[in-house]
Parts: structure tokens; C-alpha cells; sequence
């Protein structure tokens, strides 16, 4: 039987694919506020600013390609039983070859209609269609009438895929962090639930900012990181 190893990754991931973080200098919060163009109430107040803002990084990422960090991390499924759960939005993982990754924070690529599939009423992902790196406008509306709006989970709102997510990491032999600066909950607890002999690796080249006696640090960026801790195997 393979050993189970959950991957929690987040942007610092996808840093050296030329897509940039959330919270480093420059980073994509430095230029934008996310209570604007990231939130329910942001897209309530003004939906043409959220829907040029995911626009704008859907066009971003049709430019972008996985990075050996992705690679690795895909390569591993040749030995491990395998499963990427995801801050990122972005489709990297799957591009790299990754068959078993959640995406906690919805996905870029793909919208729904405006008034349907949230935890409440019974997420159902038949509602959510994949327009790849197209644009979205304000008057593109679903089959039911409703304006489309990014399948992306906004602040505020629910992480319908928490649970799955919480059920992976309990049954984990092995939890690796990646990339992430682990200030966005639910998110950033998941490792937490790691069974305790198992070990916990975060892969980060700053410092760990939830200073934790249980995560090995790894201080590298994503790509090195990932063969050293492929070594550690
Ligand atoms: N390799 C590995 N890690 C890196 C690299 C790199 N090349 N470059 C930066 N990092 C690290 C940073 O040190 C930081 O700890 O990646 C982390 C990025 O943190 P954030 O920008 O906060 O991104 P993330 O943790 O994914 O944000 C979580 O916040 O805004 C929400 O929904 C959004 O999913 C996002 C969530």
C-alpha cells in the first residue's frame, strides 16, 4: 500500500511560474484591495471591477506554465498516493500532470451562475462550466438567467471543500506545506489536523510566520525546495 502524502500548497508554488504571491512586496494585495475585487461584498457593490480583476489574472495564467516545483510535486504520484489540496486558483497542478488536487478557493478557469452553488444550497458543481483563459462581462448570463460570476470563493464566503480537504490531511502519512504564508483560515489550519506521527514539512524561503515546533522548514523556494525534501524521503 503507497504511504498518503497531502500537499497543501499556495501561491509561493506558483511564484516562479511568474504568477505573483498575495502578501509578499509587490504582491497581488499590494496593488489591489481584495475587500474590492475578492469579496462578496465587492462583487455585490461593483461586479465589472471583479469580473476585469479575474479577467485580467485568467490572461495571466494562459501565459503561464507548472515549474519543476509543480513537476516534482507530480512525480511523486509514481511512488506516493498523492493528493494537492490548493489555495491557489490557478491550473498549474493539473497542467504539471497532478490527478488528485482540490482547490480550496475555487478555480480560474471556470464560472457559475451568479445565484446558485453555495454550501447552503447543496454546491453542485453541474452549475459550473470551464471557459479556459476567455473573459466574463457583466450581461454574460447562465442558461437560468443569471449573471455569470467567477467560481472562485470569495472573502466572506464559505470553503465548500474544507471537509474533504480536513478528511485527507487526517489519514496523511506524510503533510508538506508549500508556499503558503498561512494567514488565511480556513485554510491555513489544515495541517493541523495532520495524525501525529506524522511528519509536517513547509517548504518557504522567508520565515515560517505561524512558528509551529512541528513543521520541519525547509528555507528554500518552491523548486529546490521540493528536491530537497524529495531527497528527505
Ligand atoms: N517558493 C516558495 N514559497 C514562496 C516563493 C517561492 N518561490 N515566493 C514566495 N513564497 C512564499 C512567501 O514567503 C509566503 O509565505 O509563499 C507565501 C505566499 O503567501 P501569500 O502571498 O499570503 O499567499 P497564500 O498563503 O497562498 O494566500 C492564501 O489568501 O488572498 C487569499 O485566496 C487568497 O489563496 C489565497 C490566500
Amino acid at each position: 500500500m503507497k504511504k498518503r502524502i497531502a500537499i497543501l500548497t499556495g501561491a509561493g508554488v506558483s511564484a516562479e511560474s511568474g504568477i505573483g504571491t498575495f502578501r509578499d512586496n509587490g504582491g497581488l494585495w499590494d496593488r489591489y484591495d481584495p475587500m474590492t475585487v475578492a469579496s462578496d461584498e465587492g462583487w455585490r457593490r461593483n461586479p465589472s471591477l471583479v469580473l476585469e480583476f479575474y479577467n485580467k489574472r485568467r490572461l495571466e495564467l494562459k501565459g503561464a506554465k507548472p515549474n519543476k516545483a509543480h513537476l516534482l510535486i507530480a512525480s511523486l504520484e509514481k511512488e506516493y498516493n498523492v493528493d494537492v489540496i490548493t489555495q491557489n486558483v490557478d491550473n498549474l497542478h493539473e497542467r504539471a500532470g497532478s490527478t488528485h488536487v482540490i482547490h480550496l478557493h475555487g478555480e480560474l478557469t471556470k464560472i457559475r451562475p451568479e445565484n446558485c452553488c453555495n454550501e447552503r444550497d447543496n454546491y453542485s458543481e453541474r452549475s459550473v462550466i470551464d471557459i479556459g483563459y476567455d473573459e466574463v462581462r457583466l450581461g454574460d448570463k447562465a442558461p437560468n438567467g443569471a449573471q455569470y460570476r467567477p467560481h472562485i470563493v470569495f472573502f466572506g464566503e464559505a470553503v465548500p471543500k474544507l471537509e474533504r480537504a480536513i478528511e485527507l490531511v487526517s489519514r496523511a502519512d506524510i503533510v508538506l506545506i508549500v508556499g503558503t504564508s498561512l494567514q488565511v483560515y480556513p485554510a491555513a489550519g489544515l495541517y493541523r489536523y495532520a495524525p501525529d506521527g506524522s511528519p509536517i514539512y513547509i517548504i518557504d524561503p522567508s520565515d515560517v510566520k505561524v512558528p509551529d515546533p512541528r513543521l520541519h522548514h525547509i528555507r528554500e523556494v518552491a523548486t529546490v525546495g521540493m528536491e530537497k525534501f524529495i531527497e528527505l524521503l
